[in-house]
């Protein structure tokens, strides 16, 4: 008996580390530049008695980084729902309208680019993750994609909702286990992400949500995730291990509330600081057993949650400018998109990589690490291997 099931558990299993097959990318057509957002945002607001606001503001945007960002609300859809540009006025009916039909549809316009990426019918498909901090609905968000991608009735799905900012990197290890523990497993990994949950006017005793307006942007980003490739599967980068954390002394740095306003959050002016204290740690832990203790010979994915955080893990750990490049692109082209940015990351450096012909999709690199943080403070830390371009 014991044989018999050692055995089934063994033919269950899938051999061979789990490897990210494709990954795609979409935004909503509509974008703002940063260097027009305080003039628009103070109007949509109707906040222009505010002055002294919105010359933070636009200091705030000046040192963002971000060049433009994408985002599903208009000025026309602000006028027609005047409650949502307010800081506080219960507008959350509104809101999940607009999220329950949008985040599904955004995370379609990513999932398809996958699998054509891919290559295999979408009837391959075994296993679904989503994403998203907004829009919880039931069925959710991951029912609504199935049908609009007409993939198997029988996937089996993974909601995740009201994770925030970490769960790019929570996505890919919930997706290693899930490919590396059954055998054939094609698992579509789906991170969607709108602001229209967030969106409100200024507050003078909130000043950090306006930090957030400044930063925080719409996005999807898709992944397919599986073990031992076919024939026709491209490999991009191994997914190595995986871990997550609660960061110390963190508790209340980041946090989200669903509220009948929308979601509110607090963005501690810490944040930087808590991240850049921990990452050596964590740095530590993942590559000692590989024997790795030099930060500039790895290949970098963090997620951009702000310059300063860019900035701080790159001054703590003595990095090369160009080691955070892909990342700061993502930041200036797209701003802080949530969960969906390190996918984007991802995307990005192993598409430059082809371009400038480096050795590896890591940027020539063989190692490399994915980081997300976000509410908790919660840190997850994915250990990455490249493959030969
Ligand atoms: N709350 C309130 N105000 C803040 C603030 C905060 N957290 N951080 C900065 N500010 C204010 C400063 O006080 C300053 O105000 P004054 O101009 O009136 O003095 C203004 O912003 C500009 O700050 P600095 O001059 O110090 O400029 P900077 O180089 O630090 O750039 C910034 C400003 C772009 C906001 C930068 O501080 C930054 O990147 N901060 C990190 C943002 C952050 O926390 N990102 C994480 C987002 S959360 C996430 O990604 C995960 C999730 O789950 C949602």
């Amino acid at each position: 008996m014991e044989a018999y099931l050692e055995e089934m558990r063994e033919a269950q299993r899938a051999r061979g580390p789990a490897t990210v097959l494709a990954i795609s990318t979409a935004n909503p057509s509509n974008f703002i530049y940063q260097s027009d957002f305080t003039d628009y945002y103070f109007r949509v607001t109707n906040s222009n008695h505010l002055p002294h606001l919105k010359a933070k503001l636009n200091r705030i945007c000046e040192k963002s980084m971000i060049r433009k960002r994408h985002m599903f609300l208009t000025e026309e859809m602000l006028k027609e729902n005047p409650k949502m540009s307010t800081y506080a006025e219960p507008s959350l009916n509104a809101r999940h309208d607009m999220l329950i039909e949008e985040v599904p549809k955004l995370g379609e316009k990513a999932a398809s680019k996958a699998i054509k990426e891919w290559g295999r019918p979408k009837s391959d498909i075994t296993h679904l993750i989503f994403c998203s901090i907004s829009g919880v609905d039931a069925p959710g968000a991951d029912y609504k994609l199935v049908n609009l991608l007409g993939l198997n009735p029988s996937v089996k799905r993974f909601m995740l909702y009201q994770q925030g900012c970490y769960a790019g990197g929570t996505v890919l290890r919930l997706a290693k286990d899930l490919a590396e523990n059954n055998a054939s497993a094609r698992v579509l990994v789906v991170c969607s992400e709108m602001t229209v949950v967030s969106f409100r006017g200024p507050c003078e005793t909130q000043l950090d949500n306006m930090v957030g307006q400044a930063l925080f942007a719409d996005g999807a980003s898709a992944a397919i995730v599986g073990a031992s490739p076919l024939l026709v599967e491209r490999s991009l980068f191994h997914v190595v291990s995986a871990k997550q954390t609660i960061l110390p002394n963190s508790e209340g740095a980041i946090t989200g509330h669903l509220r009948e306003e929308g979601l509110t959050f607090t963005l501690k002016g810490n944040v930087p600081q808590i991240v850049s204290d921990n990452i050596e740690k964590s740095l530590e832990e993942t590559f000692n057993p590989i024997g790795i203790n030099d930060w500039n010979s790895i290949f970098w994915v963090t997620h951009p949650g702000g310059p300063a955080i860019l900035n701080q893990i790159e001054t703590t750990l003595g990095l090369e400018k160009e080691k955070l490049r892909a990342s700061k692109h993502v930041l200036s082209e797209y701003g802080n998109m949530s969960s969906a940015c390190v996918l984007f990351v991802l995307d990005e450096m192993r598409k430059r990589s082809v371009e400038e012909g480096k050795a590896t999709t890591g940027e020539g690199f063989t190692w490399g690490v994915l980081y997300g943080f976000g509410p908790g403070m919660t840190m997850e830390t994915v250990l990455l291997h490249s493959v030969p371009i």
